[in-house]
């Protein structure tokens, strides 16, 4: 097989190696344009799971590599003049240049030909090959030569990093994060031999700004341009963590990070290999670790198919790489918006703000971190309990909001039971919500609770508009108070442009076969082509929905409730006010978000001024739409401070649903990084909800300062007990279970012998005499 490489960086040299052992034959040529000892940067860092795959796919290069190897386990976080260790980790990097060089020679020993100082040819003059890999980088020309094909974004950050080297050797993984009076400013650093460490400064676009227009040179630096004056800037900068040594430039220049993907990786016979195909940003560990991978990937894929199927190979190496590689750019990408949001966090504790920064890209979490050390976890724990030593897991932290103390930081998320008749909640509805308050969640929301008919999304949607719904409700707010000892959330809303539609399970969104009822909105654009045109809302109907929602607020404090939330989120009417997609108004409630937030802001006020002082209240919204041009972060994150300045306590930070066009981010706790800015950049509580599945989720969540609870919605359809679980799965003895469902609180049930009635007797035990506080006067 005849294979030219462009690029010969570790992607390209290693891929050639590999092909050399899959096909001995064969020839590949690579090209390089830089001569074969400039080797730009300092060192690379691979985390140890990596390096098995390395170990089976060249062991002669394996053993050069890590031989090389510096190793070390622990990483520590310098801040605020205090250093905080956690161990366990296991690193292991070695020279760029000591990279290549193992490379290079290994290559050329297997007959590889390096074409160095050689820009690469055009592709029309790769005929005679019968594949063509780029391997070469972030900016690959072949790539752009072929842009149409290979479709790529090229997402430019807000952030800035150089990379620079020191001699003073460390010991660990090392975070410096200095604040400056232009921003913060991070470096991360590590050990890579024995003389030398990296030192990669990084900070926040406008804090590099600030800097580089007041500090580092007489104007504007220009970007790109290696600069003494940057170094001697760092330098001063990051003094203490130097130790008095120098920062070491080569090729040193202030960049912009940018995340390159790809619509595909193959166009015709060329393929994308390492950082031409994706990059992630450097703070999740290196570049040529994924680089290194998708060498592997695709000298395996041509060892399957052969030479024979060049498409298949290629495509096969796309399908193996893309899921691996989209991961890591998932995690990598909430590193990076962690460290171009730092300036939220440096106010938290010493050690809230070190575990935050462990777990920001969700990797990492609370049970993961407490294999690898233990003792940093336990440290936490008991910080955030006080100071004093705790048992607790952070999930089981209580919580005050106002007058309401809640035991833990799991909520029972809204959840659309589409069963009501004629808006009354029935028996349905007492045994589900029921239900979930018997199972440990310290707070169970209602669906949305409609204020009007009219107001209904379905006509099955419950409501608090009739003299009934007081009462039916109440029945629920009893039980959950009672048996479950639980408190309970009313969610009020309306369904504005989404009303009138048919049960979930008949058709989400779909309108009514026929009895259709009329929609009203703030402005007459439907919610999709088969929805019904609402009506454009006169000032009229504003004052009677306002009257509504106050009428139904009144009415959910008859009936008992702890919380009253305001559904302004997914589309419904407040939230199709919020949106510029759905508000196209040219009078005083439509415009910028603060004439668009006019009409929510309006019946939040009317609510909370019949709503009990000392009771909580909460607004539910979507935090983007997930639309260019839509409502946004930074709009969410306005009008999260708009509510807290009228008395709103919690913000219930959802997404999406607003338009059919929305292109939604799905992952692990997806939408928790809104809660959390709008929690650390307001200063207001937080739920955070969407694809929160696991105690460890939420253990994560709350130690790390990025909501202050956590709800779930479909977990609780799976199991509604879902908090005791997760207690008995702790092993967490803290928790009141329900007196009848005692028997059942040990996972797995003992099997001592002693028969079942011992077991049903000491269930009902009282606690160890450890436990039991001593009254006055005992000794
Ligand atoms: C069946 C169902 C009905 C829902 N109804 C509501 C609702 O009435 N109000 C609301 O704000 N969100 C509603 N949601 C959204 C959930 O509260 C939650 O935000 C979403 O399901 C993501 O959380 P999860 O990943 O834990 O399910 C509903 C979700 C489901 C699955």
């Amino acid at each position: 097989m005849r294979v030219a490489v462009i690029g010969g960086g570790p992607a390209g040299l290693y891929f050639s190696i590999l092909m050399r052992r899959v096909d001995p034959d064969g020839e590949i040529v690579v090209y390089e344009r830089n001569r074969a000892q400039d080797a730009f940067g300092f060192g690379v860092v691979f985390s140890d799971e990596t390096l098995t795959v390395f170990e089976h796919a060249d062991p002669s290069s394996y053993d050069e590599i890590t031989s090389r190897f510096t190793r070390w386990t622990d990483i520590d976080i310098h801040h605020r003049g205090t250093r905080t260790r956690s161990g366990g980790h296991g690193f292991s990097a070695l020279g760029r240049r000591e990279l290549l060089g193992i490379l290079q020679r290994r290559a050329t020993e297997l007959g590889v030909q390096i074409r160095f100082e050689t820009e690469c040819p055009s592709l029309d003059e790769f005929g005679w090959a019968d594949v063509i890999v780029a391997a070469d980088g972030a900016s690959s020309a072949i790539r752009a030569a072929r842009a149409d094909d290979f479709g790529p974004t090229l997402d430019q950050r807000d952030c800035r990093y150089m990379w620079m080297g020191t001699g003073l050797v460390f010991d660990a993984f090392k975070f410096f994060i200095v604040q400056t009076p232009y921003g913060v400013f991070q470096a991360h650093a590590y050990p890579y031999d024995e003389r030398m460490s990296t030192f990669i400064v990084e900070a926040g676009e406008a804090a590099w700004q600030r800097a580089a227009v007041d500090r580092v040179t007489d104007g504007p630096l220009p970007p790109g341009v290696s600069d003494q004056r940057s170094i001697d800037f760092c330098g001063e900068l990051f003094a203490d963590a130097l130790e008095g040594h120098p920062l070491i430039a080569n090729n040193s220049k202030w960049v912009r990070f940018v995340t390159v993907r790809n619509r595909h990786w193959r166009s015709g016979n060329v393929v994308l290999l390492g950082d031409a195909a994706h990059t992630a940003h450097f703070s999740i560990g290196s570049g040529t670790k994924l680089a290194m991978e998708d060498a592997v990937a695709l000298a395996w894929a041509f060892r399957r198919h052969g030479a024979g199927d060049v498409t298949g190979a290629l495509d096969d190496y796309e399908a193996e790489r893309r899921p691996v590689v989209e991961s890591t750019q998932r995690a990598a990408q909430g590193s990076l918006e962690w460290f171009e949001g730092i300036g939220r966090y440096v106010r938290q504790d010493r050690l809230q703000f070190a575990f935050n920064l462990l777990t920001r890209s969700r990797r990492i979490t609370y049970d993961n971190l407490r294999l690898r050390d233990p003792e940093f976890v336990r440290a936490v724990d008991d910080d955030f309990a006080g100071g004093a030593f705790s048992p607790r897991p952070p999930m089981f932290a209580p919580l005050r909001l106002r007058s309401l103390e809640l035991p833990n930081r799991v909520v029972v998320s809204p959840m659309d039971m589409y069963s009501a008749v004629d808006g009354t909640p029935g028996d349905f509805h007492l045994v589900h919500l029921g239900g979930r308050s018997l199972g440990g969640a310290a707070l169970v929301y209602t669906e949305m609770i409609c204020v009007s008919a009219a107001g209904r999304i379905t006509p099955g949607c419950a409501g608090m508009y009739a003299p009934e719904h007081v009462e039916a409700w109440a029945r629920i707010v009893r039980f959950a108070h009672r048996q479950g000892g639980c408190a309970i959330a009313a969610q009020l809303g309306h369904s504005g442009r989404k009303g009138s539609t048919k049960l979930m399970w008949d058709g989400i969104d779909e309108p009514l076969k026929d009895g259709n009822w009329e929609l009203i909105a703030p402005s007459p654009i439907p919610y999709s082509e088969r929805n019904q045109v609402p009506r454009e809302m006169t000032r009229a109907d504003m004052d009677e929905v306002r009257a509504q929602f106050v009428s139904a607020a009144r009415d959910a404090r008859l009936a008992g409730f702890d919380l009253l939330e305001l559904h302004c989120a997914h589309g419904y009417l407040l939230s199709s006010f919020l949106s510029p997609l759905t508000n196209h108004r040219c009078d005083e409630y439509g415009g910028d978000l603060g004439r668009r937030a006019r009409f929510p802001l309006e019946v939040f006020d009317a609510c909370r001024a019949v709503w009990p002082e000392d009771k909580p209240m909460s607004v539910r919204i979507s935090a983007t739409d997930w639309v260019p041009g839509g409502f946004d972060a930074d709009d969410a994150v306005a009008f999260a401070r708009m509510l807290h300045e009228r008395g709103c306590d919690v913000i219930d930070v959802s997404s999406g649903q607003v338009s059919p066009d929305e292109r939604p981010a799905f992952g692990r706790s997806f939408q928790t990084p809104f809660a959390d800015r709008i929690r650390n950049e307001v200063g207001i509580a937080t739920i955070a909800v969407g694809a929160i599945a696991s105690y460890d989720d939420v253990n994560t969540i709350v130690l790390a300062g990025r909501a202050d609870l956590c709800a779930l919605a479909r977990p609780h359809l799976y199991d509604p007990h879902w908090t005791l679980h997760a207690a008995a799965e702790q092993e967490y003895d803290g928790v009141a279970w329900p007196v009848q469902y005692r028997p059942g609180s040990r996972k797995p049930p003992s099997a001592r012998g002693d028969g079942v009635r011992k077991e049903l007797e000491r269930s009902f035990e009282p606690d160890p005499p450890e436990l039991l506080v001593a009254p006055d006067g005992w000794s």
